[in-house]
């Protein structure tokens, strides 16, 4: 079963400490484990020591490589990009241009961002 914890508060509280320290954890107890950030100014790649993105990136701690460690850092604009074009995309073929457009436009506010990038 898949399991969820998350971190959150306001800044410097600890969230990324105490996030990359639960994740080493259980990634040390042999669980699969993937840590996701959706801070737009996130900093996981200077406390692995590696290049992240907006992608799933395997996650080597000090000499430690086989780690069952995985990383990916949400970028909010190509998070909104994906998450548009899995709604609308489906009926790019079969509806006229105009609904087209207003579904576009219907999409394009700062909560779409918001539910993309979570
Ligand atoms: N349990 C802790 N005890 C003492 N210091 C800590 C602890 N956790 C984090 N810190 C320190 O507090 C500072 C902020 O930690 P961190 O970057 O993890 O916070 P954050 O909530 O992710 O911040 P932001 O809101 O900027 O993303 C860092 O200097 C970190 O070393
Ligand atoms: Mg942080």
């Amino acid at each position: 079963m898949t399991r969820y914890i998350f971190f959150s508060g306001k800044g410097g509280v600890g969230k990324t400490t105490m996030a990359c320290a639960t994740a080493i954890h259980h990634a040390l107890q042999g669980r699969k484990t993937l840590i996701v950030t959706t801070d737009p100014a996130s900093n996981l790649a200077d406390v692995f020591e590696q290049e992240i993105g907006h992608k799933i990136t395997p996650i080597s701690v000090g000499t430690i490589h086989e780690l069952s460690l995985h990383a990916m850092e949400i970028d909010p604009d190509e998070a909104t990009r994906e998450y548009k074009e899995r709604i609308i995309g489906p009926f790019r073929e079969i509806m006229p241009e105009d609904v087209i457009a207003s579904l576009e436009e219907n999409l394009s506010g700062p909560c779409t961002t918001e539910m993309a990038g979570s």
